[in-house]
């Protein structure tokens, strides 16, 4: 019993924290993975789990999951395993808990009907769950130097078997096998490569084309500079009693137009109408892959859609047109101006990063406005509904970071962030997957 104690103890530390020291354990090079993008959905995907179609990706979610053929049989973890007690940190059902308390013996007297089960959720929704088994998937990826694609590589991550009804049900892409969480959980894809390989806890997004994991420079198209020297960063914080995402200190927001020489308008938002409370987890500005446009609270969206309209119609030749649901502000195409690479010339929306930050955030035309009908440019950002609105202050959805290089790191809290790579030279399906000779 002690010396599984011991044993336990020690796979413990191996899984959750070789990451941070490095374990004494080889450094392996970092790897890289193609995405893409499912046309139906809107939602993310990424190649990386063997024989099955591609996983969505979950920016904020724990673990990873896909449907399992039972009839095959499946690899399982006891209950007393370090791999279950990292689960249930999110999830494990009652019985998973109550089990985990007698775990040990239970594997000491070889009691294997003890198998540890963690709870899969639509990643849309979140409200639909079930329970599957924790269990162990084949995946494989290529490592590269951050330039190219060098030499494929195989590895196991944990992951929750679904039932068949929870892909169908949920919003999945059809060819869609599962979802991968990108969040800050020991079980999330990011973080369970980080500790087999300690490469450090930093993975790349570049949405829609590639993800990186681990330390290294990157390199997309014809940009020559490695983009990890060149582009801005910013603090990262974490929502104590929330999902483990990652929320960004964005301080205040608004609207300017590059070219005329007005001030900026500001969106008169409440006071601290953007912060997050650490007592109840509620508000705070996080990222979000699995919404298509940058959702708002209802205090928030009003101001942020006031300021807007006031700013866009300042130079008094922008023609309104109808709403769109689900968009609200909606502008004649014949009105605007477009300009060579970086599209419809119209205001840019500054999100005004607090103490520590580099630059602020200036989401371009390309990633804030959206074509929603014959003539008619929408402002890509909805308000929040019903239950939501106890949520987030603001969610930044997937179609506002489309084109921008993210990188994450945990260890220092920093999120490193392109903007819009247009006209840079870089893009998001410029990585090399071809592998030199
Ligand atoms: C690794 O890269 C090669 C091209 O260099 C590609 O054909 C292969 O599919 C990649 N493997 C994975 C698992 O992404
Ligand atoms: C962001 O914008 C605000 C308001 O214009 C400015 O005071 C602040 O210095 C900017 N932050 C950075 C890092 O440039
Ligand atoms: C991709 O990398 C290969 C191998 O180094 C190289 O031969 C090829 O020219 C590169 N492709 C581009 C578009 O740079």
């Amino acid at each position: 019993m002690r010396r599984l104690f011991f044993h336990h103890l020690l796979a413990v530390s191996a899984l959750l924290l070789a990451a941070q020291w490095g374990g004494g354990r080889a450094v392996h090079a970092p790897l890289v993975s193609p995405l893409a993008k499912d046309p139906a959905t809107s939602l993310y995907t990424i190649f990386i789990k063997d024989g099955s179609g591609p996983l969505v990706v979950d920016l904020a979610g724990p673990l990873i999951w896909s449907a399992c053929a039972c009839a095959s049989g499946h690899p399982t973890f006891p209950c007393g395993s370090a791999e279950c007690a990292a689960a249930s940190g999110f999830s494990c059902p009652p019985q998973g808990q109550e089990d985990y308390g007698g775990g040990g013996a239970a594997v000491d007297g070889g009691d294997h009907r003890c198998m540890c089960t963690a709870r899969p959720c639509d990643p849309v929704t979140r409200a639909r769950c079930a329970a599957g088994d924790l269990t162990s998937f084949a995946m494989s990826a290529n490592a590269t130097d951050g330039r190219n694609a060098l030499y494929p590589v195989s590895f196991q991550a944990v992951g929750a078997c679904a039932p068949n009804w929870l892909l169908r049900s949920s919003s999945l892409p059809a060819g869609a096998a599962g979802v991968a969480g990108f969040g800050r959980a020991p079980l999330s894809l990011p973080s369970q490569l980080a500790a087999q390989r300690g490469f450090g806890r930093r993975f790349a997004l570049c949405l829609p084309g590639v993800a990186i994991f681990g330390d290294t420079p990157i390199h997309l198209g014809s940009y020559p500079p490695d983009l990890m020297t060149t582009i801005a960063s910013t603090p990262l914080a974490a929502n104590p009693r929330g999902s483990g995402g990652y929320y960004l200190p964005v301080e205040a927001i608004s609207v300017s137009w590059s070219n005329w020489n007005v001030a900026p308008t500001r969106a008169a938002l409440p006071p601290g109408a953007l912060e997050l409370d650490a007592a109840t987890g509620r508000g705070g500005v996080t990222l979000s892959t699995v919404r298509r446009y940058t959702a708002m609270r209802p205090d928030v969206y009003r101001a942020f859609v006031q300021a807007f309209g006031e700013a866009i119609g300042r130079p008094g030749y922008v023609k309104t047109m109808p709403a769109v649901p689900p968009f609200e502000l909606c502008y004649d195409t014949f009105s605007l101006r477009r300009v060579k690479v970086l599209g419809w010339d119209v205001p840019s929306i500054r999100l005004e990063l607090g103490a520590g930050a580099t630059m602020n955030w200036t989401v371009g035309a390309g990633n804030s406005m959206v074509q929603a009908a014959e003539r008619t440019l929408c402002l890509a950002v909805v308000e929040m509904h019903g239950a939501e609105a106890a949520a987030p202050a603001v969610v930044i959805g997937g179609y506002q970071v489309e084109d921008n290089l993210l990188v994450f790191e945990e260890d220092k809290e920093v999120l490193h962030f392109s903007g819009l790579l247009w006209g840079s030279g870089a893009t998001c399906s410029g990585f090399n997957f071809t592998a030199p000779l």
